[in-house]
């Protein structure tokens, strides 16, 4: 792992407080995935995000906020709808898209009219936001700190794997919670739109909203995560239906093909040694370890990755929605 992985204690929330204020790039836990944090009202430190992602420069980022307090300074406009959902789940894993305000600028929003807002609920991310405000920062830019399209870090380690000395710290606060990214919520008007499923469910949304959001359409705003091919392993991957999972398996190692299985199931076909991980059976347990399983079977070499399809339930959306893309080809 890089030198500048540094566990995050008191005193290196500080330091990384002081490197963000400086403009330099600081990686850090939320309770979803690790950010790749740059302070969100200089242009220069955020330009610097899209150079380390290798992330095109028209797609906006996540301000992140210390609590819903900042949001003021950030947009002009609040829904009844958008100050619902911030009552409800902020701090944690929503994401709104509001109209944003001057200190919004053209860098952290690509250009759109709209800033996207969050306040995460990890502590160590809580206790960063507060030391960068008390300095007088206004928000970190932050998103996923992974390399464009790779598979989302939800360690600190993976951060390294994927940005190394690119930042000038990571802070390690341990495994992420929630394991994937948060939902995302647009308002056309008052009406809202599912921009991205995540960490909070379209039912409890629903409940808040008292209706289910619309689902954004292609060529809404621009969301990268929502691009069709994204969260992907290096590895070909492919969804493979509950059923004929064994007979695919079998079909691949009679063909000399080495295959590594993300699997719902403890139990093998027979014959089969190969790389097998049984993911957790419930939706919250599997996307927690899902970020972890993919980048462990990508590191087993094999000419696939095959994942046994998700139950085509509410609860799984979120997580049939990043096996969709990651196993996407063009
Ligand atoms: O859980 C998360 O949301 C994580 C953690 C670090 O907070 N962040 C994250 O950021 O997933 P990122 O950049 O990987 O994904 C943010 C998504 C992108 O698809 C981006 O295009 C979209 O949010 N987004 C941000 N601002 C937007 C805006 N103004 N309009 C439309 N989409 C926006
Ligand atoms: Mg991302």
């Amino acid at each position: 792992m890089t030198r500048n992985v540094v566990k995050a204690d008191a005193a290196a929330i500080e330091r990384a407080a002081e490197e963000l204020r400086a403009g330099a790039l600081v990686a850090f836990p939320t309770e979803t995935v690790y950010g790749l944090g740059a302070d969100a009202s200089n242009p220069v430190a955020v330009r610097a995000v899209f150079e380390a992602k290798g992330r095109p420069a028209d797609h906006p980022l996540i301000v992140h906020l210390p609590d819903a307090t900042h949001l003021h300074a950030w947009t002009r406009d609040v829904p009844d709808g958008a100050r619902a959902l911030a009552r409800a789940f902020w701090p944690g894993p929503l994401t709104l898209i509001l109209p944003r305000s001057a200190l919004a600028g053209d860098a952290v929003t690509g250009g759109q009219d709209t800033v996207g807002l969050r306040v995460p609920a990890h502590p160590v991310a809580r206790e960063l936001l507060a030391a960068f405000a008390r300095r007088g920062g206004h928000g970190v830019a932050a998103p996923s700190a992974n390399r464009y399209g790779h598979v989302s870090p939800t360690t600190a380690a993976h951060v390294a794997e994927d940005l190394g000395d690119r930042v000038a710290l990571i802070l390690d606060g341990g495994p992420c919670e929630v394991g994937i990214e948060s939902t995302i919520v647009a308002f056309a008007g008052d009406r809202p739109i599912l921009m991205r499923p995540g960490g909070i469910g379209v039912d409890a949304l629903a409940r808040v909203l008292g209706r289910v959001p619309e689902a954004a359409r292609a060529g809404a705003p621009r969301a990268s995560g929502t691009h069709a091919s994204h969260y992907a392993p290096r590895t070909a991957a492919f969804l493979v239906d509950a059923a004929l999972l064994p007979i695919e398996v079998q079909r691949l190692v009679e063909r000399d093909e080495v295959v590594a299985v993300l699997a719902r199931r403890a139990q093998r076909p027979p014959g089969f040694d190969g790389p097998w991980i049984a993911a957790p059976a419930d939706a919250d347990g599997y996307a927690r370890d899902l970020y972890a399983n993919l980048r462990a079977l990508d590191a087993a070499g094999a000419d696939a990755i095959l994942i046994e399809a998700p139950p085509a339930d509410p609860a799984w959306l979120a997580i049939g929605d990043r096996l969709a893309r990651a196993t996407h080809r063009a």
